[in-house]
């Protein structure tokens, strides 16, 4: 393909267009030339080789996007200070949007945790050195106050992961507190000594959203469902220091951008003045790579006996900064099809492996968080106050819930563009979907369980009931703005859209890529890349300022090192996220070649 260089850039009618023009006089701080261009906007159709009018170039002054389109109209705005960057035939496009991931619990895992997860381990063998080889550490480290606590425990990719309670978790230690949280989150053991730790007893009561199961004797078995029951443990764990939580974020941030995200929306926030602090300096910080999203998390509010309900609402962070802000509040209507705690119509299959993983006695159909009046209450509540609410519902039980709750609030007050939104909606039905467009809900889909899990779940946990998980193209065929997410760390792994967008394309596991579950549900690259951009946005109330590549826009960009719609979905993976910019400053993720020109320097940005 023929590429034309900077010395274009003196053509005529180019200078007469910039004495003409004061607003054109500011002058690009960057201009991205020489690959493909994806803007993500409608009716580009940068994808298609006929295209008449190519998009050769994109120029950025300060944080915006300033012009875009062929060389001679983006070198218009190209001055002497004016950085050229040669994109090395690689491809330019929007940033992703992540809707749905933890960074802020993610951060705490990395720093009070061990991962004992199915991306680094295979065997029990290897997991349980892991666990002798820090309690023998913890005893050995006098006064230590420490915990064994381990994240990622995940029977459904490591066949010989033994039943947990707290007796077999005495076996590592009866003195020192044992903590044993699973991959998916929504299930956790621990051992006597974390028991008595946290003064659960054979009379304590359960919390709001979360349950303390116990045996006939009334005496509980170290088994914790839910975050009510698992954060009245974490509670008396030894706090994290403001300092190492600042150190873990970073980390993170590292690996987001890496990922080729520019956004990410954090589901499971929870206001924290130590934590707050860091957290704030942490995205003040010159490095920081993104932009984050917050979404408090609420167990219930009551109207009726809502006295502490405004101390609840208070404090946090608020809208902080154009990186940084409170977007909506977060609610968890069931569990995890994980436990069996999803609230679905029909039982879950028994098994020997879901009586490992920890499931209710049969029959099983999950459990519903919040009584329906209370559910009512605190969607209604934050309605009016024109938030966003964004309800985790797995099973067709709670989605039928949240429905005919928000169906109920908007017979009181209509939508006021709250956009709120679905999350995970893994056995949603398509009259479900189909109700929640009439509803104008959005949703974001968990698309990915089924790369890891799809295959335990048709032998173990659902049967034939897997095939209609996640059902995308029936979103697409109600008009619905829908996303997809992957809820890092509740996988194993780290961040990948391209492994997300493969998932959602392909539908198969990623281990077999001869059986897709539910072909009839699969969606195109493009549909899975509108996802994590321009419908990300949206649904964050940022189609305004990022999402696609269009002038005015900030200059939140990503380079790939192919053009993601030119490689077979299955080889998705492979594509490599050479840059990022947010705001119209480069992350700095690949190097960048100085290559001396005739009057002007050249940047090459190299593949990493
Ligand atoms: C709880 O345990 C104590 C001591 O083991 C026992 O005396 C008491 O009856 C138990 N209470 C219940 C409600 O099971
Ligand atoms: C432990 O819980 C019991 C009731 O469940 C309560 O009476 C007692 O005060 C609690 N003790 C502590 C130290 O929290
Ligand atoms: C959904 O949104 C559309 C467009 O904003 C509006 O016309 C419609 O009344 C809304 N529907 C409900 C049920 O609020
Ligand atoms: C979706 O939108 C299209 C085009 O605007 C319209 O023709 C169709 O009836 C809509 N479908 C539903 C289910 O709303
Ligand atoms: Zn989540």
């Amino acid at each position: 393909m023929e590429r034309r260089g900077p010395a274009l850039l003196l053509q005529l009618w180019c200078v007469v267009v910039l004495s003409l023009s004061m607003v054109l006089s500011r002058k690009a701080d960057i201009i991205l030339f020489g690959g493909d261009i994806i803007t993500m906007e409608d009716g580009d159709l940068s994808r298609d080789r006929g295209k008449a009018r190519p998009l050769e170039a994109v120029a950025i002054a300060g944080e915006t996007i300033q012009a875009v389109g062929t060389l001679d109209e983006v070198f218009c705005h190209a001055g002497s200070k004016t950085q050229t960057v040669y994109l090395n035939q690689q491809t330019l496009m929007p940033g992703f949007i992540e809707p749905h991931t933890h960074p802020t619990v993610g951060a705490q895992i990395r720093e009070q945790y061990i991962t004992i997860g199915a991306a680094t381990f295979s065997s029990y063998e290897e997991i349980r050195s892991v666990m002798v080889n820090r309690i023998n550490e913890l005893a050995a480290t006098p006064n230590s106050n420490g915990w064994g606590a381990f994240f990622g425990w995940d029977p459904e990719l490591i066949s010989d992961l033994p039943a947990l309670n707290a007796d077999v978790l005495d076996g590592f230690s009866d003195t020192i507190p044992i903590f044993v949280w699973g991959q998916n989150g929504h299930i956790a053991w621990v051992n006597h000594a974390a028991l008595r730790a946290a003064n659960i007893t054979n009379t304590t009561e359960n919390p709001i959203g979360g349950t303390f199961v116990k045996d006939q004797d009334n005496n509980p078995t170290g088994k914790l469902l839910e975050l009510g029951a698992i954060g009245a443990v974490q509670r008396v764990m030894p706090p994290l220091e403001p300092h190492a939580f600042a150190r873990s974020l970073e980390d993170l941030w590292r690996i987001y951008a890496s990922a080729g995200f520019t956004t990410v929306a954090d589901l499971l926030y929870r206001p924290n003045a130590g934590l707050d602090e860091a957290l704030r300096r942490s995205t003040d910080a010159e490095n920081f790579p993104l932009r984050l999203a917050l979404f408090r998390f609420k167990q219930a509010v009551r109207d009726v006996d809502c006295t502490d309900c405004a101390a609840g609402d208070a404090g946090g962070i608020g809208e902080y900064s154009s990186r940084l802000w409170e977007a909506g509040i977060k609610l968890i209507a069931d569990g995890s099809p994980h436990s069996g705690t999803s609230a679905i119509r029909e039982p879950y299959l028994y098994t020997p492996l879901t009586e490992t993983l920890g499931f209710p006695d049969p029959p099983g159909y999950g459990i519903l968080n919040f009584d329906t009046r209370t559910l009512f209450e605190t969607v209604r509540r934050y309605h009016r106050q024109g938030k966003k609410v964004s309800i985790h519902a797995h099973g067709e039980r709670a989605n039928d819930q949240v429905l005919n709750v928000h169906e109920q609030v908007l017979a009181e007050l209509p939508n006021q563009d709250n956009r709120h939104r679905l999350e995970h909606v893994g056995l949603m039905t398509e009259e479900q979907i189909e109700r929640a467009g009439k509803l104008n809900v959005t949703l974001s889909f968990f698309v990915d369980h089924l790369r890891f899990y799809a295959k335990v779940y048709k032998t173990n946990i659902f049967g034939d009931r897997v095939n209609r998980w996640t059902p995308l193209s029936v979103a697409t065929k109600n008009n619905i703005t829908w996303t997809i997410h992957q809820d890092h760390p509740a996988f194993p792994g780290d961040p990948s859209p391209f492994a997300n967008m493969k998932t959602a394309i392909t539908r198969c596991t990623r281990d077999d890529p001869t059986t897709p579950y539910g072909p009839e549900y699969r969606v195109s690259i493009h549909e899975a890349l509108k996802a994590y951009t321009v419908n990300a946005a949206w649904q964050l109330h940022l189609e305004d300022k990022v999402g696609s590549i269009q002038v005015g826009k900030k200059a939140d960009l990503v380079v790939l090192s192919e053009n993601p719609y030119r490689v077979d979905p299955f080889d998705l993976e492979r594509i490599r996220v050479v840059e990022t910019f947010v705001d119209g400053r480069r992350n700095k993720l690949a190097r960048l070649k100085t290559v001396r020109g005739i009057g002007t320097d050249l940047h090459v940005l190299e593949s990493p």
